[in-house]
């Protein structure tokens, strides 16, 4: 009798082990976008395994993220994450802080609402990410908002002030000027005390850049934009160009970039081949071209981007000076439609993705 006893316990301690089992490893799994390579409609969401925590590394909740051009490219295959990083698409997210690594500092407390540059990992429910990339997201801004800035602010503040060295003044010429990255620098130029030009590819786009700064704007589409940008520029041309376009537009940035220019190319959009005297033409005016990237560079170099941002700019959002533009939303579950609007250059501005829908969260907020 006492044996069957035994036996029974040991059942019932088996049958609740294991339960326990199934539910932390069901705890540990996340909704995730994957795909397939190919278009937009290979992307799906899947259950994954949350990202384990690293030296210095803390857990998002991710509330919101968003998709850049980078996203797309990489489902198609053409732009692998860097090494060692997150093969989940997504380069920003925003929401709070759900656990600390090992080593961190004492800066970040759990709950706390962030919004942080990734290399890769947003589009899901939790993301690691280095502690010194956090953000807090400011007092009265909503986590829509909040992740419409850290990939496309960052990088027009990299291209302006530690790539481009724009100076009070000056003149900016930024081609794509309703994107994500076109309208975070229009309204940068104006925050530096410098004059921006954009060219973009419809009236309404433009109308879009000039409400948030842009002094003038040219629609590409409709012939040579450089000459237009001479006369504006009393002949002289431009001193910085933020070209994220490439080969299609090598003729015209050399006709409408002024001597001693610098030439920031941050994108191919266009191509990334060109041909002729190029050589002549840049020592002729003196340019100088830089190309950049954001999503490979050092941690180092992206705390130190991070938080330049956070001391330069962050306050402005508060005050209202500057502001995210947010074209539309998806639930997670309608990436592909995300993806697809962009590549079809519907947006301007950002596309954000919600992974904790509005209903779910007002309480968080
Ligand atoms: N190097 C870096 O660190 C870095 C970081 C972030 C982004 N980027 C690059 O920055 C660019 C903008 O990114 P985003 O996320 O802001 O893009 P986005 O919001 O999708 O906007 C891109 C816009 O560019 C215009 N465009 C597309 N193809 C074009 C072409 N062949 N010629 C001229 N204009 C074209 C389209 O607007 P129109 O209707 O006006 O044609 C399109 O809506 C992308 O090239 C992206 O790869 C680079």
């Amino acid at each position: 009798m006492v044996e069957v006893h035994v036996l029974v316990q040991r059942y019932i301690l088996c049958v609740l082990l294991s339960a326990h089992a199934v539910s932390s490893a069901t705890d540990k799994m996340m909704r995730a976008a994957q795909f397939e390579k190919g278009g937009p409609e290979n992307l799906y969401v899947g259950e994954v395994a949350r990202p384990a925590l690293g030296e210095r590394q803390a857990l998002i909740k991710v509330h919101t993220s968003a998709i850049n051009r980078a996203d797309t490219l990489q489902r198609k295959g053409l732009y692998p994450p860097p090494p060692g990083e997150s093969d989940i698409l997504g380069l920003e997210a925003a929401g709070v802080v759900d656990s600390l690594g090992p080593g961190c500092s004492e800066k970040w407390k759990i709950g706390d609402r962030v919004m942080s540059l990734l290399s890769g990992g947003g589009n899901s429910e939790y993301v690691a990410t280095p502690e010194q990339l956090l953000m807090p997201i400011p007092e009265g801004m909503d986590y829509i908002q909040a992740a419409a800035i850290p990939e496309v602010w960052l990088t027009a503040y990299q291209l302006l002030h530690f790539v481009g060295k724009v100076q009070t003044g000056e003149t900016v010429l930024i081609h794509g000027g309703a994107s994500g990255v076109g309208t975070a620098a229009v309204q940068l130029v104006s925050l530096a005390g410098a004059k921006s030009i954009v060219t973009a590819g419809s009236e309404a786009k433009i109308a879009t850049a000039v409400s948030l700064g842009a002094s003038k704007g040219f629609n590409y589409k409709e012939g040579d934009f450089s000459q237009k940008v001479l006369d504006a520029t009393n002949g002289k041309g431009v001193d910085v160009i933020l070209d994220c376009v490439g080969g299609s537009y090598y003729e015209q940035n050399m006709n409408a970039i002024a001597v001693d220019g610098r030439w920031v190319l941050y994108g191919l959009m266009g191509g990334g081949t060109i041909s002729g005297d190029v050589f002549a033409k840049l020592l002729r005016k003196r340019v100088s071209v830089t190309g950049t990237t954001l999503r490979a560079r050092s941690l180092e170099y992206k705390s130190q981007l991070v938080g330049s941002f956070m001391q330069e700019v962050l306050p402005h959002f508060i005050s209202g000076k500057v502001k995210p533009i947010i074209f539309t939303t998806f639930p997670l579950e309608k990436i592909g439609d995300a993806h697809k609007m962009m590549e079809e250059n519907k947006n301007t501005g950002k596309i954000v993705i919600e992974v904790i829908q509005d209903r779910d969260k007002k309480d968080e907020l």
